[in-house]
């Protein structure tokens, strides 16, 4: 069976190596094998359910496609495209939001983190953003959507939606039920300013995280300043469980260098952090560097990205459009 894949990243700047790790690089990996289609979607609607400076977003829109491509995203094999000139996105999202219940909605963790202690003052696009993403899901009959640990709750919501749709409306298989693609190791990649804490684009210490498009200084000083325990590195994974900061960059050396963490943990058995953060720094820039000073070529050329998009565009709507006029006949629209 072929596999359709759809995933998406919003466009609200400070794009991070956990965004690379946890969902970009697989977006590639999915792009080169066989019998597979892919969709890779700058939620731009997703983003401004926050504050978005109008400006910077439409900068942050490029600079998110330029990722894409200096990650290895390449446009003629891989669909890239804007939310929010698909407007089946939208169209769709209020659809399923009939099917979907408040209860459900109202479990959702990454809401209760984001909205904050004064849930009244949050946006309701920040309640229903879920269903979106849904919508974005269900309207390509994807089967698989690769993303990191913290969208595992919206998937599990995404695939409820989608039965209850089916079933409400007797309609069996419509809408095809998606299989979220998590990697097992470095699916969750930390803060390194605190072990503890996923690493977020929203943080506000920007030594938290290391972004796509630091420069190597950036990179030297993030590793030097991220924070450590004052043991000697482990010789057992068993020993990490209790050394957030520890087990965090290990987990980054050894899924950059595309290895297993016992094979890290042998390397680097009984050193200092002071050598490993070397080794560490020295690796970072080889990998994301090359990706950060592609990432500004590319930025250089607008028309070259609105131009990747125009095409994204034009085939996403091929697909969508064709879904929701299905959509609106089995709903009675
Ligand atoms: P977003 O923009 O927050 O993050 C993009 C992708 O990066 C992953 N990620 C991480 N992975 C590992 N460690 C981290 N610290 C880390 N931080 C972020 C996210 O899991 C995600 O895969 N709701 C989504 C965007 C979205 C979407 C979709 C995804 C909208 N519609 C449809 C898949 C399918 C989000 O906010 O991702």
């Amino acid at each position: 069976m072929s596999k359709k894949i759809f995933s998406g990243v919003q466009p609200s700047g400070n794009l991070h190596v956990g965004n690379y790790l946890g969902a970009i690089k697989n977006f590639v990996n999915f792009q080169n094998q066989t019998n597979t289609e892919c969709i890779y979607c700058v939620v731009d609607l997703h983003a401004i359910t926050v504050r978005q400076e109008p400006n910077i977003l439409k900068e942050n829109i490029r600079e998110t496609v330029a990722a894409f491509i200096a990650s290895g995203l390449n446009h003629k094999k891989s669909i890239i495209f804007q939310q929010s000139t698909v407007a089946e996105h939208s169209e769709f999202a209020w659809i399923l939001g009939c099917s979907a219940r408040m209860g459900w909605l109202n479990r959702m963790t990454q809401f209760k983190e984001k909205a904050g202690i004064d849930k009244e003052k949050a946006s309701i696009g920040l309640y229903v953003y879920p269903v979106l993403m849904a919508a974005d899901i269900l309207l390509y009959d994807t089967t698989h959507v690769p993303v990191g640990e913290d969208q595992k709750q919206h998937l599990e919501l995404t695939r409820d939606i989608a039965h209850k749709f089916n079933l409400d409306f007797n309609s069996p298989e419509f809408l095809k039920i998606p299989e979220p693609m998590i990697q097992k190791n470095f699916s969750r990649i930390m803060s390194l300013k605190d072990g503890t804490k996923k690493m977020s684009k929203s943080d506000p210490s920007g030594l938290s995280r290391i972004n796509l498009n630091d420069t190597k200084e950036e990179i030297e000083n993030k590793i030097k300043k991220a924070k450590t325990d004052t043991l000697p590195l482990p010789d057992n994974s068993k020993e990490l469980e209790n050394r957030p900061e520890a087990k965090n960059l290990l987990g980054i050396y050894s899924s950059l260098n595309n290895q297993d963490i016992s094979n890290t943990i042998k390397e680097f058995s009984g050193k200092n952090f002071s050598d490993f953060k070397n080794k560490l720094s020295e690796l970072v820039i080889e990998k994301i560097y090359p990706i950060s000073n592609e990432m500004s070529k590319i930025k250089k050329d607008n028309s070259f990205i609105d131009n990747v998009l125009l095409e994204g565009n034009i085939k996403a709507s091929k697909i969508s459009t064709k879904k929701i006029e299905e959509v609106k006949k089995i709903v009675g629209l």
